[in-house]
C-alpha cells in the first residue's frame, strides 16, 4: 500500500505515468467516470482550503466514487482530544482512502503510518504539498511542453511556502533546471530544502531580493502569498506581506513565453489586469489539480489507467 506524504515519495517516472494519466483524463473523461464505483474518499481538513479539499472531492465524485470528511478540526473529535493516529486508524475502517491537510508538519506522515488505506499529505505546515506540486507540473507540462531546461523564479515567502519546497524537490530531479529565488531576508528558503536540495545535489540556484532583475530571465515565474497564519509576530508579516506584487507593467518586463504560476488564494501579489494575459495560468492551475488528483486516486487505490 502507498501513501503520498512527500513529492519524493514518487520515482520521476511515476509522476511522468501521473502526467500521462491527467492528460488522457482531460481528453476522455467519459472512460473514467465509474472507475471508482464504490470507493470512498476521506478529507480530514484540520486548516482552511478551498482548491485542494474540493478538487480533491470533485475528483472523486468524476471518478463515480463518494466522499466523506470534515473541513476543521472543530467539526472532528480532534477538538476533544483525538490523535491523528486514532483518527487515521478510525477513518481506515470507513473511507477507501484520505487526504489529509493538518497545521503541525509531519501530521500526515504519523496518520499513514497508523492508517491501513492510502493516505495523501493535502498540505502540513509550512512544510510540504506534494498534490499542489503535481498540479504545478501537470500546468507547466501543458503549457512549455516540457519539465526540463527551464529556468523557474520563485517569489514571495520562500519560508513557510509549502507548496514552493516541494516544487524545488520535484523540478530539481528533471535535467537542465535552474532556480532564481526572490524574497526578503527574512522570508528565504529553509536549510532543509538550501542544504538537501540545492548544496547537496549540487542544483543551479541564485538568490536575488528584486523581481524585476529576475523577471527577463524566467521561463516560469510561480508568485506565492506570504503566509500570515505561520507567522507569529503579525508586525513582521504586515511589513512584509506587499513587498512584491506583480502588475502588467513588470510583467511586461517578462519573455512572451513566460508562464505565471500561483498556487492560490491570492492577496496582493497578483494585481488582478494580469488575469486577462495570456502568460496567466494560475487559474488554469486550479483546474489541472483536480484532474492530477482524478489520476493520484486511481494510482494509490491501484486501479488501472482506462
Ligand atoms: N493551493 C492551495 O492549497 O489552496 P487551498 O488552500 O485553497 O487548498
Amino acid at each position: 500500500m502507498r501513501s503520498l506524504i512527500d513529492i519524493v515519495d514518487l520515482t520521476v517516472e511515476e509522476i511522468d505515468d501521473l502526467i500521462a494519466t491527467a492528460n488522457d483524463i482531460i481528453a476522455n473523461p467519459d472512460k473514467y467516470a465509474e472507475k471508482c464505483h464504490r470507493k470512498k474518499l476521506a478529507t480530514l481538513f484540520f486548516e482552511p482550503s478551498t482548491r485542494t479539499r474540493l478538487s480533491f472531492e470533485a475528483a472523486m465524485l468524476e471518478l463515480g466514487g463518494s466522499v466523506i470528511g470534515f473541513s476543521g478540526a472543530s467539526n472532528s473529535s480532534a477538538s476533544k482530544g483525538e490523535s491523528v493516529a486514532d483518527t487515521a486508524k478510525i477513518v481506515s475502517c470507513y473511507a477507501d482512502i484520505i487526504a489529509m491537510r493538518h497545521p503541525k508538519e509531519g501530521a500526515p506522515c504519523v496518520a499513514s503510518q497508523a492508517a491501513s488505506i492510502p493516505v495523501i499529505n493535502a498540505g502540513d505546515g509550512g512544510h510540504n504539498h506534494p498534490t499542489q506540486t503535481l498540479a504545478d507540473l501537470l500546468t507547466i507540462s501543458r503549457e512549455m511542453g516540457r519539465l526540463d531546461n527551464l529556468t523557474i523564479g520563485l517569489c514571495g515567502d520562500l519560508k513557510y511556502g509549502r507548496t514552493v519546497h516541494s516544487l524545488i524537490e520535484a523540478m530539481s530531479r528533471y535535467k537542465g533546471i535552474q532556480f532564481v529565488l526572490i524574497s526578503p531576508e527574512e522570508l528565504k528558503i529553509p536549510g532543509f530544502i538550501r542544504y538537501n536540495v540545492f548544496e547537496n545535489q549540487g542544483i543551479p540556484y541564485t538568490e536575488v531580493s528584486s523581481l524585476e532583475e529576475a523577471m527577463p530571465d524566467l521561463d516560469v515565474l510561480y508568485m506565492t502569498r506570504v503566509q500570515k497564519e505561520r507567522f507569529s509576530d503579525l508586525a513582521e508579516y504586515e511589513r512584509l506581506k506587499d513587498l512584491y506584487i506583480l502588475d502588467g507593467k513588470k510583467l511586461n518586463m517578462a519573455k512572451p513565453d513566460t508562464i505565471v504560476l500561483h498556487p492560490l488564494p491570492r492577496v496582493n501579489e497578483i494585481t488582478v489586469d494580469v488575469d486577462s494575459d495570456p502568460r496567466a495560468c494560475y487559474f488554469f492551475q486550479a483546474l489541472c489539480g483536480k484532474h492530477i488528483r482524478m489520476a493520484l486516486i486511481l494510482f494509490l487505490l491501484g486501479i488501472k489507467r482506462a
